[in-house]
């Protein structure tokens, strides 16, 4: 593996732009939207300790592999893979996949929360059925794909301006407008009287609900969250310059999303038990629990609203624009397309996508995606979160764990020895034998239960895709 100087491809300009870059690539609705309902759906706090556990021993490594690998290569997913094995071209292509098929439904998320902005202003909270006003409006087979619309050309608008003026300044000012946000929510829902209910289900865990479900729940959530597993942080790590420490960096973007995403459960569930709701509401949980909980607090509570669904806009926005971009530098590194000309293509793919996602939860109910038993939304959900991404940390560890040069590895990781790493066997270990036989064993409890759920043609089209990538990717 060679090492590659960077003389013109772009890079961040500052340490805290990638930092804040890249934190914001990892916290976005996996934090605010998925992460609580994800925790409620799961029994609490037994799901938190297990995630947090992968995050430690699995996705921590995994990320520090990504931007090394990024890094050496200088190039996106598919080129950094290539460039050290032409054998391994699929993984990078997988990874791009997924990129298109996570973009295929996150914008309609993206959609409704900025909808939600404009809703809490024009009376949302004063209705008596917030409920079912979610369910009309995302089942309304125009309204959301504006939004949605509107919500995907933010991101074409900030990824065509490129790295240091578009993806950096973003999240240099939208960050930490997120941070300060979600204290002031928690603020409000920690001081409610009945709130301690909330905090006993997130402090104190009860394992009986846990199955093998739970695990690969888990798993799914910490590599969704910190946005791992397909080469987005490989991508990111082709920007950085080849001074910064990048276990240090790696370790304080994993620490701010998991912080990210316990603040947000802060913010929801002393709030959600205070006024006697249910946690189990289901991907509905922020749009409907939250104007519900505000609705309780008179016109503060239209104000907070407001921030809280600007918050999550913003938190989704710095996300989805590092999964554009690695379709986008995907294109410009292999395809040689201009930028602008690449942000056009992967738009139009990713605005029809979306479409038909946002579709499946009204007119396109009842359809199920090429007879695989699920609609356009569950599809692109779940091939990427129980299968792809998990699939795709593997395959990067086993990898880096027999494929790459081990001094290779030393000396992007100390920066040709100029800095230490003192846990660098440790890391190179849980690549090569830990987190492949934990993620192995992971997925194989979760595709039991996915196959009692139904899930099994599901699957076994995500299995054949990975199948096919790697004969037919040599020709890419
Ligand atoms: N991590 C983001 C979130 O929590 C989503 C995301 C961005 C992502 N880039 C990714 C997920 C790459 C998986 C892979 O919302």
């Amino acid at each position: 593996m060679n090492k590659i100087e960077s003389k013109e491809r772009e890079q961040w300009g500052t340490r805290i732009g990638f930092i804040l870059a890249a934190a914001g690539s990892a916290v976005g609705l996996g934090n605010i939207w998925r992460f609580p309902y994800m925790t409620g759906e799961n029994g609490g706090s037994a799901f938190i300790l297990i995630y947090l556990i992968f995050v430690i021993i699995i996705c921590l490594s995994i990320m520090i592999a990504e931007f090394a690998i990024g890094r050496r290569s200088r190039l996106s997913a598919v080129g950094a893979y290539k460039s050290i094995s032409p054998n391994w071209t699929f993984a990078g292509v997988l990874g791009v996949l997924s990129a298109f098929l996570i973009m295929g439904f996150y914008p309609v998320v993206g959609g409704w929360s900025l909808a939600y902005i404009f809703k809490s202003i024009s009376g949302l909270l004063s209705s008596t059925a917030i409920s079912d006003a979610f369910g009309d409006f995302i089942g309304n087979p125009i309204e959301p794909i504006i939004w949605m619309a509107i919500y995907l050309s933010f991101n074409l608008f900030i990824v065509a301006k490129g790295i240091s003026e578009g993806i950096e300044k973003a999240g240099r000012i939208l960050m930490p407008t997120l941070f300060i946000l979600l204290f002031i929510i928690i603020g409000r829902s920690v001081t409610l009287p009945g709130s301690s209910a909330g905090m006993d289900f997130l402090l104190n865990p009860d394992f009986s609900k846990v199955t093998g479900q739970t695990f690969l729940a888990a798993l799914g959530q910490a590599f969704f969250s910190l946005s791992l597993g397909m080469g987005c942080m490989m991508t990111y790590g082709s920007y950085l310059s080849s001074k910064e420490n990048i276990p240090k960096n790696a370790l304080l973007i994993t620490m701010l999303d998991t912080v990210c995403a316990i603040l947000a459960g802060l913010a929801i569930f002393p709030a959600l038990f205070a006024f006697g709701l249910e946690p189990t509401e289901g991907p509905g949980l922020v749009f409907v629990v939250v104007p519900t909980i505000f609705s309780k607090m008179g016109s503060i509570g239209v104000i907070l609203s407001i921030i809280f669904f600007i918050a999550l806009t913003v938190a989704a926005l710095t996300s989805s624009v590092s999964l554009l971009e690695v379709v986008v530098a995907y294109l410009i590194d292999e395809k040689k397309l201009a930028r602008k000309i690449a942000v056009g293509i992967s738009g139009g793919v990713m605005v029809i996508t979306s479409m038909l996602s946002s579709l499946s939860m009204g007119i396109l109910q009842d359809f199920h995606v090429l007879g695989l038993g699920v609609g356009f939304f569950d599809f692109f959900d779940i091939l990427t979160d129980k299968i792809f991404l998990a699939i795709g940390g593997m395959l990067l560890a086993i990898f880096v764990g027999w494929n790459v040069n081990k001094e290779d590895l030393k000396d992007e990781l100390t920066n040709g020895g100029e800095i230490d790493f003192p846990l660098f066997n440790l890391w190179y270990i849980l690549m090569k034998w830990i987190i492949p036989i934990a993620i192995i064993i992971v997925a194989s409890m979760g595709m039991v239960s996915m196959i009692k759920n139904g899930l099994l043609p599901l699957m076994l089209f995500g299995i054949g895709i990975i199948i096919a990538s790697a004969i037919f990717s040599k020709k890419l």
